[in-house]
């Protein structure tokens, strides 16, 4: 079942995304999967802020990311080990070591893929945090993607390749590939946490929670999640009744 918080703000989302992440640290889960993108940012300068004020710490944690862009090289600006750097890890106290993500550049990507999977299934995730495409993807599991599916490498869709221009110099500079979590490893972190912010995300976010389950949105497998929290800014849950 999915349970959906609707708030004002992005900044309402961001505190109420980083209080379930800090109980979910405090009552022991130090596993945490890391989204990139923007829908998290805030999320992770409060968790920033709250480790500045000595309210959180991070220091017994690890993390895994939910995907990477194939071939970009780990010195990319974009590169989403970089991204996550900039964005959590250069401000918190979560050691550099253990924040782990898929080899987007393995020689052998297939065994780069069940090698990922393997060691996120192992590290047991606690909280898995979310963002979500404005066509329904978690992760980079694209629309179509099996219910079932594991870390493997995928297509971008035209549209995400379009929204995630805004981070590259030229729109062709996108990747066209990515090694991403599937839908059957995101599912098995013990909690979820799924950040909506914007308009652009309200049809997503409507199915995902009150659609059909199905591979046409993959985010609506959060409702066969036992844990599986969507917290959306009032844009985002503008389509929800
Ligand atoms: C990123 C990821 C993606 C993004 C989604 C939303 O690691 O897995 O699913 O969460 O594309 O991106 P933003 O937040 O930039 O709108």
């Amino acid at each position: 079942m999915t349970t959906v918080i609707r708030l004002l703000g992005a900044d309402e989302v961001a505190l109420a995304a980083a209080d379930l992440i800090q109980s979910s640290i405090e009552a022991g889960g130090r596993v945490l999967g890391l989204a990139t993108g923007a829908s998290p940012q805030a999320t992770y300068t409060e968790l920033a802020h709250r480790v500045v004020a000595g309210r959180l710490s991070l220091a017994e944690c690890s993390a895994y990311l939910l995907d990477e862009y194939v071939g970009l090289g780990s010195g990319h600006p974009q590169n989403y080990g970089e991204v996550i750097r900039r964005d959590l890890v250069d401000h918190v106290d979560l050691p550099d070591t253990r924040v782990l993500g898929p080899d987007g550049d393995a020689g052998d990507l297939s065994a780069e893929c069940r090698r990922y999977d393997k060691a996120v299934t192992e590290a047991h995730i606690d909280m898995q945090i979310l963002g979500i495409g404005s066509n329904g993807h978690i992760g980079f599991n694209e629309p179509g993607s099996p219910l079932t599916s594991t870390t493997r490498v995928v297509s971008l869709t035209e549209q995400t390749r379009r929204d995630n221009a805004r981070h590259f110099d030229v729109s062709t500079q996108v990747p066209r590939l990515v090694v991403t979590q599937g839908l059957a490893t995101i599912c098995r972190a013990r909690r979820i946490v799924l950040v909506a912010l914007g308009e652009h995300k309200a049809a997503a976010v409507a199915h995902a929670a009150l659609g059909p389950v199905s591979s046409e949105c993959p985010a609506s497998v959060l409702q066969r999640h036992p844990d599986a929290t969507i917290l959306a800014d009032s844009a985002a849950a503008s389509r929800l009744p």
